[in-house]
């Protein structure tokens, strides 16, 4: 027998018998969709089945004031997903007389409903042949496949929902989808995993490997550390300065525009340098607006700059200071900048600056 029927007819035995369940009517199982991503079944059964007998269908929940919406929500948090339901409500009444379209495209169109929920709805009431994937799933699915990427890496999801496509019941894509998320919820558990019990164990990778405690793997992206930064461009006689500075966090070792970050930062090693901060005293209360801005992505930092362009009327301002603070410097001209400072900041920066020449 074929894992997919295997699952299926497991299924058909142990599924809970759970009051959106028991008609498959696209309104009761999207307002259950919403409520199960933020609340575990038990806990959100009792809110379920008082939201749906004060709103039965999208016609009554369109016609209702937010705030009474919201007080039907209470205890589930999240009343962003409220009042998105409310608005989804009165556009279904509005353009489809109160019907989901039955088309992927057309409800991912409805706000707060993105791919899982829009998934979850039109196989799970359509019967249309569109796999989901939530957590449970993909930790079934990374463990039956043997996928041993990260599952929490930029790629992952994409490639889950591919195998996830593939290994989808297209006889019973709605009790398929909802096995996957059972069978993650019950026996394929996180840790220990009662793979004795699981209709899937004699074709599982994990299972059959023993490595269910290795699979999935789960690495955190490094926390992303967001920086307000200035850059310089300060011009005297159609050349620009570049500094070359010691003990710089970024740009190690290479000549470029002086620049800083500025406003709280996260760790000393975002502190501005000390040329940096001279040349703000220096300019204090008579630097122009910024000329542009735009953002620049380090690994895991986020960056937005602020240009600054000055006109100098001698070099002895700034040349007193890379002597005071032992910084090399050189001056280049525009259509040089990039070459004499390779690094996509100086791309942008020029950017900005032929811009406002032209
Ligand atoms: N988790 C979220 N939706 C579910 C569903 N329809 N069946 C089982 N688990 C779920
Ligand atoms: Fe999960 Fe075990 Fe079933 Fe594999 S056999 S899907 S690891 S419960």
């Amino acid at each position: 027998m074929s894992p997919q029927k295997k699952l299926h007819e497991w299924y058909l035995i142990h599924k809970r018998d759970l009051p959106f369940r028991k008609k498959k009517q696209a309104y009761p199982i999207w307002i259950s969709e919403v409520m199960l991503q933020q609340t575990r079944v038990n806990a959100m059964l009792p809110l379920y089945e008082s939201f749906i007998k004060r709103f039965p269908n999208p016609e009554t929940l369109a016609e209702a004031e937010e705030e009474e919406v919201l007080a039907n929500w209470k205890g589930l948090g999240y009343y962003s997903r409220a009042r998105n339901i409310r608005k989804a409500a009165i556009f279904l009444v509005q353009n489809y007389n109160g019907a989901f379209p039955k088309d992927l495209n057309l409800v991912l169109k409805l706000p707060g409903i993105g791919n899982y929920t829009a998934r979850a709805i039109l196989s799970i009431a359509y019967d249309l042949p569109l796999a989901v994937l939530d957590g449970n799933v993909k930790r079934v699915l990374s463990r039956y496949h043997g996928y041993t990427d990260n599952i929490l890496g930029a790629k992952a999801d994409n490639e889950l929902q591919k195998k996830a496509d593939e290994f989808l019941n297209k006889d019973h894509p709605g009790d398929h989808n909802q096995a996957m998320m059972e069978l993650g919820a019950t026996l394929c558990l996180p840790e220990s995993p009662k793979c004795l019990l699981c209709p899937l164990s004699e074709f599982c990778f994990a299972r059959i490997h023993q490595k269910t405690s290795e699979i999935p793997l789960r690495v955190k992206d490094k926390k992303q550390v967001v920086l307000n930064g200035e850059i310089f461009v300060l011009n005297h006689k159609n050349s620009i300065l570049l500094l070359r500075e010691p003990k710089m966090r970024f740009l190690k070792g290479m000549f470029h525009l002086p620049y800083g970050f500025i406003g709280e930062v996260p760790e000393e090693t975002y502190e501005p340098s000390p040329f940096f901060l001279s040349l703000k005293e220096s300019y204090k209360g008579k630097t122009p607006n910024p000329i542009g801005e735009f953002k620049h992505t380090i690994t895991h930092h986020k960056m937005v700059f602020s240009v600054f362009s000055l006109s100098l009327e001698s070099r002895n301002l700034v040349e007193g200071l890379t002597k005071k603070f032992g910084v090399e410097s050189k001056w280049v001209t525009l259509s040089d900048l990039d070459t004499e400072f390779p690094s996509s900041l100086a791309s942008k920066v020029k950017k900005i600056l032929l811009y406002l020449e032209s």
